[in-house]
C-alpha cells in the first residue's frame, strides 16, 4: 500500500474481487466481485441471511474471506499490517443494527467517545465538535440524557453522530431503519440523505427496507444466495424486469 494509492479519489470506496466467505460448508458470500463508488450512497438489499452483514464485516476486516481480495478506501484489507488496518478503521464510521451505544454514558459522552479515546482530542475541541454533531443529527438539547431515556429514532441519531465523530470518509450502516415505525424510519432516511448530500461522504447502507432504499440510494445492489444478482444505479435496478428483482422489490417471495 502506498500513500498515493490509499488517498486516490479514483479508487473505489469498497472493492471485492472474487470474494468467497464460508461458514461451514456454505458459501455465504460466493465468489463476489463488486465495486462501490465514493461520494454517493450505495444500498445493499437482500433477504435475511443472504450475507449482507457478512459483506460489511469483510469490508472492515472483521472477517477474513477464504478467497479473493477486499480493498477499502484503497487499502488491501487482508494484506495490510495491523497499524494500517487500525488507521483505515479510523477513516470509517459504523452504525450497528442495535446502535451499540454505551448505556452508562450520556448522549454527549457517547458521541465524544471516539474523539477522547481514539483521537485524544483536547476537551474544548471535544465540546465544540460534539455540539456540532448533535446539531447535525437534530438533537442539540439531549446531550445530558442516558440512551435508555431516548426513543428508537433518537438513539439512531446518536449512533449516527458518534459514527461521524472522527469525520470518516466512509460510513457503513447496518439496517438503520429496522425496528422503527414508518414515520421515524422516514425521518432517519431523510437525515441520512441530507447528511450525505451536505457532506458528500460515501455511505453504504444495508437494508431490507425497500422504501428506505428508494429514498436514499444512488446505487443499489441486490444480494441473492450469496451472489450479487444485480448492481447499478437505483433507477436501473428499480426498472429491472428480472423476475427475482421484481419479486424482491414488490415484496413477493423470491
Ligand atoms: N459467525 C458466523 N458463524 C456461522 N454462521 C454465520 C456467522 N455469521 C453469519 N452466519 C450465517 O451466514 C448467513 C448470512 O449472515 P448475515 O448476517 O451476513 O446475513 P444478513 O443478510 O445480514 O441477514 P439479516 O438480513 O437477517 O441481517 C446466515 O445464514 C448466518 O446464520
Ligand atoms: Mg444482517
Amino acid at each position: 500500500m502506498t500513500v498515493a494509492n490509499e488517498q486516490s479519489a479514483q479508487t473505489p470506496a469498497i472493492e471485492l474481487r472474487a470474494v468467497t466467505k464460508r461458514f461451514g460448508p456454505r458459501a455465504v458470500v460466493d465468489d463476489v466481485t463488486l465495486s462501490i463508488q465514493r461520494g454517493r450512497t450505495t444500498v445493499i438489499l437482500g433477504p435475511s441471511g443472504t450475507g449482507k452483514s457478512t459483506l460489511l464485516r469483510l469490508a472492515t476486516g472483521l472477517l477474513e474471506p477464504e478467497a479473493g481480495s477486499v480493498h477499502t478506501l484503497g487499502v488491501d484489507v487482508f494484506g495490510a499490517k495491523k497499524h494500517e488496518l487500525l488507521r483505515l478503521r479510523r477513516r470509517m464510521g459504523m452504525l450497528f443494527q442495535d446502535n451499540a451505544l454505551f448505556g452508562s454514558l450520556s448522549v454527549f459522552d457517547n458521541v465524544a467517545f471516539p474523539l477522547r479515546r481514539v483521537q485524544r482530542t483536547a476537551e474544548p475541541e471535544v465540546r465544540r465538535r460534539v455540539d456540532e454533531l448533535l446539531q447535525l443529527v437534530g438533537l442539540p438539547e439531549l446531550g445530558d440524557r442516558l440512551p435508555d431515556r431516548l426513543s428508537g429514532g433518537q438513539r439512531k441519531r446518536v449512533a449516527l453522530a458518534r459514527a461521524m465523530a472522527l469525520s470518516p470518509e466512509l460510513v457503513l450502516f447496518d439496517e438503520p431503519t429496522s425496528g422503527l415505525d414508518p414515520q421515524t424510519s422516514a425521518s432517519i432516511d431523510q437525515l441520512i440523505k441530507d447528511t450525505q448530500t451536505r457532506l458528500g461522504l460515501t455511505f453504504v447502507v444495508i437494508t431490507h427496507d425497500i422504501e428506505s432504499a428508494g429514498i436514499i440510494a444512488d446505487d443499489a445492489g441486490l444480494l441473492l444466495d450469496g451472489k450479487v444478482h444485480l448492481f447499478g444505479p437505483r433507477a436501473t435496478v428499480w426498472a429491472s424486469q428480472d423476475p427475482r428483482v421484481r419479486a424482491f422489490l414488490e415484496r413477493r417471495a423470491g
